[in-house]
């Protein structure tokens, strides 16, 4: 079956453990299963936020050299920097011709925006409350304003069929999809519909307080740390005061679900079994340590490695671009001749 796959990812600091459990190995694997991958990182989309050139190009790196080092392989996906590929620009411009303004005005991150403003205004000035409606838009560029459009190019350009978002994300293919269609609408069928997939809830893992771990909630572990910070990071998980000998509930354990995902199904029932049987907090924190650094050992070698050479990933991300160029160049084409231009 000929399908294409498609994500963007945001270069916004370093990678973390949950990450790569709940984002990066899910899209790696659907990759695998695809006719065709795209996956590239959204340089633009974080032009709204990121005004520090060196700040912009370091974090593009960090991300691409992660990908790379956990195993995606250019050969079969095609990588690239967003600012690589014009016709997304061209095609975003062309798209917002056809996006209701309304549409936008609902969209998450530009809600969220007005809302904080809102918030900070009736905490400034408590009895003047005079609507105006320029204040609610203060720090709010067009960037942002219009995110949605360019995502809806990201994934129209390369006719996709299937993309892998986080939940927060869906918002944003329904609003291309709605965009899609409106054009379609008036210029017959043209633009492929594309539909989220959510990787698993289960694939989320805890954090060093137990909550799913989250930037937000600063309970992350780094994926390259080196081993002995991987170490004593572990050892600030969050366990009672049971004694060793206390038998204890592996299912409950946030421990235990880190070391699953990463031990062999011989290893989970094993240790399954020392937690039955009574087991200290530090001899499974140690293990965890095991299990986690056998996996993260060669990745962390291999983005050592590529943030020692950032031409070499530039170089890598150029590459991906041209293919991609050359798959977006007939829809580009198509949707040019569609609204009129040549
Ligand atoms: N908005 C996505 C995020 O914040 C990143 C993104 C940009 C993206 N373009 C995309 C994701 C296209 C999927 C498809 O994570």
């Amino acid at each position: 079956m000929a399908s294409t796959v498609l994500t963007g990812i945001k270069p916004t600091g370093t990678p973390h453990l949950g990450n790569f459990v709940g984002a990066i190995k899910p899209a790696l694997a659907l990759a695998g299963t695809a006719s065709n991958a795209l996956y590239f990182v959204a340089d633009f989309h974080a032009l709204n936020a990121i005004h520090d050139a060196q700040k912009l190009q370091s974090l593009v790196h960090e991300v691409a050299a992660t990908w790379l080092a956990l195993g995606l392989d250019p050969e079969k996906v095609i990588f690239y920097r967003q600012s690589d590929v014009p016709e997304i620009f061209e095609l975003s411009w062309i798209l917002s011709c056809f996006t209701a303004k309304g549409l936008m005005n609902r969209a998450h991150a530009y809600k969220a925006a007005v809302a904080k403003n809102m918030e900070s205004r009736a905490g400034a000035s408590g009895a003047a409350g005079v609507e105006d409606s320029d204040d609610l838009d203060a720090g709010i560029n067009m960037g942002l304003y219009g995110y949605p459009v360019l995502m809806a190019a990201d994934i129209l350009l390369f006719k996709t069929n299937v993309v892998p978002v986080g939940k927060d994300q869906v918002q944003h293919i329904e609003i291309a999809r709605d965009i899609a269609q409106r054009f379609n609408a008036i210029y017959g069928p043209t633009l492929v519909l594309p539909e989220a997939r959510i990787s698993a809830e289960t694939a989320v893992i805890p954090g060093l307080d137990g909550r799913k771990m989250s930037k937000s909630y600063d309970n992350t572990i780094a994926l390259f740390l080196p081993p002995e910070k991987l170490r004593k990071t572990i050892f600030k998980y969050k366990t009672d005061s049971s004694p060793p000998s206390e038998p204890k509930d592996p299912n409950t354990s946030p421990l235990f679900h880190l070391y699953r995902e990463f031990a062999t199904p011989e290893e989970a029932e094993a240790l399954r079994g020392r937690y039955q049987s009574g087991i200290g907090w530090g001899e499974a924190k140690e293990a965890v340590f095991d299990v986690l650094n056998r996996a993260l050992e060669e990745p962390r070698r291999r983005y050592a490695d590529l943030m020692a050479n950032p031409a070499r990933v530039d170089a890598l991300l150029l590459e991906g671009a041209q293919r991609a160029r050359a798959l977006a160049s007939p829809t580009l084409h198509e949707v040019r001749r569609a609204v009129g231009a040549r």
